[in-house]
């Protein structure tokens, strides 16, 4: 059912855990299946994140997608990052079963959640990014279909 990046990335994720004194925090949780996912970013002088840390609490192909998602956006800036959709996440794994979309949906919120909190600290404004829901079910209306 899983691809064998999908199993690589579950089975040994990159990038777990937590950042002290990161640059943006942001968590995301999806009310229907429980799930939840926070993501750290440490994000330099000339807006291009040095570091990201993931926590995951929820089913396999989120920490899958966590993990991903925390590959393609480290090294890149602020607004390349943005641009990191939850499509470029289940490209990156081979594709996820279609139940599972809506997993990588919850790394693309937390990752602009994050985004959103590094904005706030520090009075800018990143071209593109919307204010975050803490609850990616809320606006879960088939934004999961490609
Ligand atoms: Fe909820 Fe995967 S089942 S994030």
């Amino acid at each position: 059912m899983y691809t064998d990046k999908v199993m690589d990335h579950f089975m040994n994720p990159r990038n777990m855990g937590e950042l002290e004194n990161a640059s943006g925090v942001g968590t995301v949780g999806n009310a229907k299946c429980g799930d939840i996912m926070r993501i750290f970013l440490d994000i330099d002088e000339n807006q291009v994140i040095q570091d990201v840390k993931f926590k995951t609490f929820g089913c396999g192909a989120a920490v899958a997608t966590s993990s991903m998602a925390t590959e393609l956006i480290k090294g890149k800036t602020v607004e390349e990052a943005l641009k990191v959709t939850n499509k470029a996440v289940c490209d990156a794994l081979d594709g996820l079963p279609p139940v599972k979309v809506h997993c990588s949906l919850l790394a693309e919120e937390a990752v602009h959640a994050a985004l959103w909190d590094y904005a706030k600290k520090n009075n800018i404004v990143i071209e593109g990014l919307k204010e975050p829901v803490a609850d990616i079910h809320e606006h879960d209306h088939g934004e999961e279909e490609e």
